[in-house]
């Protein structure tokens, strides 16, 4: 596990302390995005909660966790296409370069995230091809561009978009342990990947409370790239 891995794994369980995690989350939690994003915002969760509901489920997270993991590559891509404009502006290089190194990790904790769900909802036999894997692959396609185009000519209005997904991806996570608490208790995890990537746990209450301490994480840093953006 690289440092910053390593770093980030400490970060996501020092959170599952309430009062620690209340207060990583508080100074963002009144954060207001600008209005572009808020606007896309309230499409992507109404259209999510139109195709999945409200209620949180396995099958609505794998889907969720698909589409999470496609702005952090957008950025990467829109860095990397701008960093060749700023190739003498060392300045710009190191933020742009600061960017992509960000929304590598995070694309590898998302797919960290899609992985592990999609085997829980293969074995549960609780998806259905079209709704759960063919939108959320042909949606993704869309947002990727929108995300890419957003970046080009407001990082800001990027970075807001996906304060709002996290945000949304958070609750739903926390909603989800509040009322299936008992059960995820009782339900072991097993998964290869999971011991790859260097995450260990003993049962599903306590993956997802990683999970719900993950997106905190991206939540938060979306807004403080979002004030440290120059546009
Ligand atoms: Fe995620
Ligand atoms: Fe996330």
């Amino acid at each position: 596990m690289n440092e910053e891995i390593k770093n980030s794994e400490e970060l996501a369980k020092s959170l599952n302390d309430p009062i620690l995690r209340a207060e990583y989350a508080a100074p963002f939690d009144h954060y207001r995005p600008l209005l572009i994003s808020q606007l896309l915002g309230s499409l992507l969760v109404y259209s999510g909660t139109l195709i999945y509901g409200q209620k949180p489920t396995y099958a609505k997270f794998k889907a969720i966790e698909v589409i999470a993991r496609i702005p952090y590559q957008s950025w990467e891509v829109a860095a990397y296409t701008i960093l060749t404009t700023f190739y003498s502006n060392e300045h710009r290089a190191i933020e742009l370069t600061k960017i992509s190194a960000f929304s590598r990790m995070a694309q590898d904790n998302e797919t960290m995230h899609v992985v592990v769900l999609s085997q829980i909802v293969q074995r549960l036999h609780c998806q259905s091809f079209f709704r759960h894997t063919f939108i959320p692959f042909f949606f993704s396609f869309f947002y990727f561009w929108t995300v890419y185009i957003l970046f080009l000519f407001s990082k800001r209005a990027a970075f807001d978009l996906n304060f709002l997904f996290e945000s949304h991806a958070y609750e739903q996570y926390q909603k989800f342990l509040d009322v299936e608490g008992e059960r995820l208790r009782q339900t072991p995890v097993t998964s290869d990947f999971l011991a790859f990537y260097g995450r260990h746990v003993r049962n599903e209450y306590e993956l997802f409370e990683l999970i719900r301490n993950d997106e905190l994480i991206h939540r938060n840093h979306s807004v403080r790239e979002s004030q440290s953006a120059s546009y």
